[in-house]
């Protein structure tokens, strides 16, 4: 790491974090604590002014191919530092048309365009990417739930990409090979840990905490003219990596398709393959339903087949309890309580929430292969292999 860009770090894991901290204390204690204008002014100004001269020398350096890692660990400085200048409205898109911060915006083009990924802060900065130094992993703050919330998102992803991982094995074994069981059975206990993470969150996270004070790091903000939508747990590969090979959702529903070009960019390299290779492999579900009719009496075909629902129903009962428990709670109930004002900011993506609830709903429906009139899941495929073999 050349000289700047450990300046920057060594800042951002103290002095950030210690004047972002500051800031939310003083905006939660406040009546309406989504009103952070006109609040904590000298910090926020010796926030903007550090960052800025941090960045001036690294944005003269450029882009000096030390490699991915180095690279998109500076990225992921400067979209911390942006993040949170947009979260203390040091900048707003709505009333921009280019980032104030010209440096920044530079530099994070540049790198964004030699690694082919978003320019701004991803999620992956702060998860699977995130470097802890004696035990402390990088934040915008330190208050205990942003922790809760890094580390159990970090081990949801993990889970999830080990399922993904143990399912990509599957298409050159085939799925009338032994240890293609072992592979669906390993794939089922990781989304049993997904699961046990998304509970552990529910448990522990303290609504308000999350919502007032953690939630609006990852809002939308511009580089250079550009506005770049929020962050979310979910950019990254593996569940739809899930959800393409077992075949509950398809690439060719221009929904689902959308959602995956828009996140494409957000996700690291890797993972832009990975979900390449998935889009052109057929769907485990249609492979069982077609070798059906000759082998539903055999004993491979019914321990596979029965290893693969299970899988299904493991990866259905996740996105239920994302839906459920974690959106509805975490969002859509502290979202009543907010002043109509701030409506306008409450979504990482941008839609109001009722129409991304609308969308999250219908990935939730086409995960668990529900019921639904006005949409076509893998429900009746899935009750069809059920019935061959033998459940
Ligand atoms: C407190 C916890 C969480 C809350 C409140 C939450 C909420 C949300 C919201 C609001 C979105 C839509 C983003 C937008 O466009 O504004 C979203 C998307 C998503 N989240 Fe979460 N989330 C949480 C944790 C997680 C975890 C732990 C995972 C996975 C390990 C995850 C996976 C996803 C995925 C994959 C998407 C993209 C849409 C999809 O494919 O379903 N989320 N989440």
């Amino acid at each position: 790491m050349s000289k700047a860009a450990d300046d920057l770090d060594r800042w951002i894991r103290s002095d950030f974090v210690a004047m972002n901290t500051e800031l939310e204390e003083l905006y939660f204690a406040r009546a309406d604590r989504a009103d952070v204008e006109g609040v904590g002014e000298a910090i926020k100004t010796r926030l903007a002014e550090e960052g800025r001269a941090l960045i001036r020398p690294l944005a003269a350096e450029g882009n000096t191919n030390e490699g991915f890692d180095a690279a998109f660990d500076v990225l992921g400085n400067l979209g911390l530092f942006m993040a949170a200048l947009r979260r203390h409205e040091l900048t707003n898109p709505e009333r921009e048309t280019e980032s104030p911060f010209r440096e920044a915006s530079a530099l994070g083009l540049h790198i964004g365009a030699s690694l082919g990924v978003t320019p701004r802060f991803a999620t992956a900065h702060l998860t699977t990417h995130n470097a802890a130094i004696d035990g402390v992993q990088k934040s915008f703050t330190s208050l205990a739930d942003e922790f809760v919330f890094i580390d159990y998102n970090t081990m949801g992803i993990l889970a999830y990409k080990r399922a993904a991982a143990a399912l990509m094995h599957v298409p050159p074994l085939g799925i009338s090979n032994k240890a293609t069981l072992m592979l669906l059975n390993n794939a089922r206990d990781a989304l049993a840990d997904v699961a046990a993470t998304n509970q552990i969150l529910f448990d522990r996270l303290d609504a308000d905490r999350f919502f007032y004070c953690v939630r609006p790091y990852y809002k939308p903000y511009r580089v250079g003219r550009q506005e770049y939508r929020g962050a979310n747990a979910g950019d990254f590969s593996g569940i739809n990596e899930i959800d393409l090979l077992l075949g509950l959702c398809r690439a060719n529903d221009p929904s689902y398709s959308q959602l995956l070009i828009d996140k494409m960019l957000f996700m690291i390299p890797e993972d832009q393959r990975n979900l390449r290779d998935c889009l052109i492999r057929v769907p485990l579900l249609d492979s069982f339903l077609e070798a059906a009719p000759k082998a539903s009496g055999k004993a491979w075909f019914r321990d596979n087949a029965r290893a693969f629902l299970e899988v299904c129903e493991a990866h259905g009962r996740a996105a239920i309890q994302h839906h459920n428990q974690l959106f509805e709670s975490f969002i859509v109930r502290m979202s009543g309580e907010l002043d109509r004002k701030h409506h306008g900011q409450l979504t990482a993506s941008g839609p109001p929430l009722p129409v991304l609830a609308k969308a999250l709903e219908r990935l939730r429906d086409l995960r668990a292969a529900a019921k639904r009139d006005d949409l076509e899941t893998a429900h009746d495929k899935i009750e069809m292999l059920k019935r061959a073999a033998g459940l």
